[in-house]
């Protein structure tokens, strides 16, 4: 709901509130952002600047005057006294970075304002919009304040178009896409940051006075530092406290930046990133930045996921797929890297499909010259040496076998080995009399180019005209370097017209071929972002498949992103890049919590794991609309060798135990629930799962009757054939019961084993299923 009131302007979703202002000097406050207002008067919520203070500067209009630096602003600008970071720098028409925008008008409108170039959120019945125009005072240059209100999902929209009517032109060298103040500054920042095969680990800092950038420079939205920021009050955890949540919807260069003023004032905005970023605006010209994202709560961590969760799944995600359960994926590349044939990928296909795998994907490798990373990129054209009968056979066939099947692309990149680079080499970015550098053994496409993205688009098209795929792996594997593109009359631009050359592309692919399901990825997560997430509804997460990373991994994303969008794979163990040797039930169980898929060569998986992957792939399917879009909880931990993660939906819920780490003569295990109904009767029961016999070396002859070399012959036959159950667990409680936490069956201690032990170990896990029974509690 949007009520205006001049001069206050209220935006309220179901749970939060937003308020802000026109001053009498026509400068915009910031006056609230919490949790939704039960009261309407709002004259005694602005800021009571009684007394000024020293060293400030005076701002007037029309005879009224206002201490802009000391003010909690809604937006502000450079030059008129407000010296803390602008949201904008314009070089003016008169050349100086001066500019006065005052409040001009306002609209209010159904639904989206939405936009041609850049992805922005998808309306419902509930959405509504409002406008609020400001002008320069001197030139004929406006800027539009845009609010969306999403209203079930708790989010609030923001961005800006700044219009240039003047005969001059302007240069922009900043435009945020939304700033605001608070009054307080008792906050903790938590970013998302990491690289590769460590994507999206939680950080947190106190704020002190000063300026904190979250920022990428990569020309991605990169692995260093997500878009989406948390401000939390002291003390928050993850089912109590208050924060804000904020993010944007942009796979390029960002910029979120924190500043606490000296009058303990805390200023946050995101945006375009400023770096290299250059725009001239001529007469009649207008720039749009991409849209923020903002939520609340005062219920702590989670509830701010819900919200975000909530947001992605209804509202940024290609409709068609925002209620599908997403498939099951065998993909290729851990399990053959280049090194494939026909045969060698429908055998593996036929075997992926006799565990339950729905969707095979052909990952890098299946064209030109592509037998390593040094060449090939660019020319989609089959290997046929590799694939006999092309695409369309392997198709038909994996088709045939009962599965989908999808192909992986690299579409924004070239190798200088390569068909198209000999054609086109002026389409890769580089310098003229410079040698451009290389990433991964590639040079990026021009996407600023016309030319380019028509071709990308029509190489693309040919493939999927070709064949049925089902599927696209969109990989972009490097980061951006010399930049510079004869397509450009300023090289301020190269950043931001690169991202909106990929979404014109996207626009178009999905316009084209609305029914292929796109995952992408960038090394992983280097691209993890939400505009991204318009055009594909799930992402590879991170390179690194071991279940012990995955855990920060994933558990770091899932405070911004829904697990909807995580996609996460099981792979071999010892894994290939952490040498780690886990359990194959901990890689399903922390896959299960997202996407989950298989990335292995099955040749190495023994017939008793395979056997254990039919049972897990049944239990996901059986429980998949809980796992993908089931409400996703995390709980504080007691230390760091422990997470539990919980999803619930209608009342079903399933909780993850994961230990990474065994300390001797451990504390007796808790399983904490939340969510449960008090005077609901559950039934809880653990996943049976098992484990590799071999994990036991010369232990094993404690719990055999006869002795065995571990080492032997006749041990490493059994090992194939037979794995250890591990004990199993089943209660019925109250949900009263279940809040103070279900006392787990201890744990092995070096003293006897018997069937009622849990064996978890270094790296070991366990998962419990709590469904309701038909009856409440009974009165004894
Ligand atoms: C990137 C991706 C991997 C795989 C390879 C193929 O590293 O993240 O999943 O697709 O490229 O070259």
């Amino acid at each position: 709901m949007i009520l205006a009131k001049y001069p206050y302007f209220y935006l309220e979703t179901s749970k939060l509130g937003y308020l802000f202002s026109v001053l009498p000097t026509k400068k915009l406050e910031h006056m609230y952002f919490g949790k939704r207002l039960v009261d309407h008067r709002y004259e005694s919520m602005h800021l009571k600047l009684t007394a000024g203070a020293g060293s400030t500067i005076e701002y007037e209009n029309e005879g009224h005057k206002t201490l802009l630096d000391m003010m909690t602003l809604e937006f502000s600008e450079i030059g008129k006294g407000d010296f803390r970071l602008s949201p904008i720098e314009i070089k003016m028409p008169d050349q100086s970075f001066v500019s006065d925008f005052v409040y001009d008008s306002f609209e209010i409108v159904k639904g989206t304002v939405s936009s041609k170039k850049l992805p922005t959120a998808h309306k419902d019945e509930n959405v509504q919009s409002l406008v609020v125009k400001l002008k320069d005072k001197k030139f004929s240059i406006e800027i539009k304040l845009i609010y969306t209100v999403f209203e079930k999902a708790n989010i609030i929209t923001r961005r800006m178009i700044l219009v240039n009517n003047q005969d001059e032109p302007i240069v922009i060298r900043k435009v945020m896409s939304m700033m605001f103040d608070l009054p307080e500054s008792d906050y903790d920042l938590i970013t998302f940051d990491g690289g590769w095969i460590k994507e999206a680990h939680k950080h947190k800092r106190p704020l002190s006075y000063g300026t904190y950038i979250n920022d990428s420079t990569t020309g991605a939205s990169s692995n260093r530092h997500n878009p989406g920021i948390i401000l939390a009050k002291k003390g928050t955890h993850e089912d109590y406290g208050v924060c804000i949540g904020v993010n944007l919807m942009y796979s390029g260069n960002h910029y979120e930046a924190v500043q606490i003023s000296n009058h303990g004032l805390m200023r946050v905005m995101t945006g375009i990133n400023p770096h290299c970023f250059e725009w001239t605006l001529k007469k009649e010209e207008s720039f749009e930045t991409p849209e923020a994202v903002l939520s609340y709560s005062d219920q702590g961590f989670n509830d701010l996921s819900h919200n975000f969760h909530d947001f992605v799944n209804h509202h940024i995600v290609p409709r068609q797929f925002s209620k599908e359960v997403r498939p099951i994926v065998l993909n290729s590349w851990e399990a053959f890297y280049f090194d494939f044939n026909r045969r060698k990928l429908l055998h593996l296909a036929k075997e992926a499909k006799r565990l339950g795998v729905e969707l095979f994907v052909l990952d890098d490798g299946w064209f030109g010259k592509r037998k390593d990373d040094t060449q090939g990129l660019g020319d989609y054209k089959v290997n046929q040496r590799k694939l006999r009968g092309g695409l369309d056979y392997l198709s038909k066939k994996v088709h045939e076998l009962g599965m989908s099947f999808g192909l992986w692309f690299e579409p924004e990149m070239v190798n200088p080995k390569s068909e198209l680079f000999k054609k086109h080499p002026e389409w890769a970015v580089s310098i003229d009399q410079r040698s451009p550098s290389l990433g991964r053994n590639q040079l990026v496409l021009d996407l600023c180019k016309p030319d380019v993205r028509k071709y990308i688009i029509e190489q693309i098209s040919i493939v999927l005209d070709s064949t049925k795929i089902d599927y696209i792996k969109w990989d972009m594997n490097r980061h951006m370097t010399d930049m510079f593109s004869s397509a450009l009359y300023e090289q301020g631009r190269f950043f931001h017209s690169y991202i909106l050359g990929l979404y014109e592309i996207l626009f178009e692919l999905r316009k084209k071929y609305p029914d292929i399901m796109i995952e992408s990825c960038s090394s992983g997560g280097n691209r993890f972002d939400l505009g991204m997430l318009y055009f594909s509804p799930q992402i590879w997460t991170s390179d690194n498949t071991d279940p012990i990373e995955r855990l920060k991994i994933q558990e770091g994303f899932s405070y911004l992103y829904p697990q909807s969008t995580l996609s996460a794979h099981v792979s071999l163990a010892p894994h290939s890049q952490t040498i780690r040797r886990t359990p194959l039930s901990t890689r399903f169980n922390v896959a299960s919590f997202g996407i989950l898929g298989y990335e292995l060569n099955l040749k190495y998986v023994s017939p008793a794991e395979k056997k254990e992957m039919i049972k897990q792939i049944e239990f996901y399917k059986e429980h998949r609309e809980l796992m993908q879009f089931g409400e996703f909880n995390r709980f504080n931990k007691k230390d760091d060798d422990h997470h539990q993660w919980q999803v619930s939906l209608n009342d079903d819920h399933i909780v993850g135990y994961f230990q990474t780490k065994y300390h001797s003569s451990p504390q007796l295990d808790v399983l904490h629930i939340k969510h449960t109904k008090p005077n609901q009767m559950y039934h809880i029961e653990s996943l049976q799962q098992t484990m590799e016999i071999r994990q036991f070396g010369h232990l094993i002859s404690h719990a055999l009757p006869i002795k065995l070399h571990p080492d032997g012959w006749i041990m490493s036959k059994i090992n194939l054939r037979k794995q250890l159950e591990n004990a199993t667990e089943s209660y019925e409680m109250s949900g009263q019961a279940m809040i103070s936490g279900i006392k787990l069956k201890q744990q092995f201690s070096g003293t006897y084993y018997n069937k009622e032990t849990r064996l978890l170990g270094d790296f070991g896990s366990q998962l419990y299923v709590i469904k309701k029974t038909n009856s409440e509690v009974q009165d004894a």
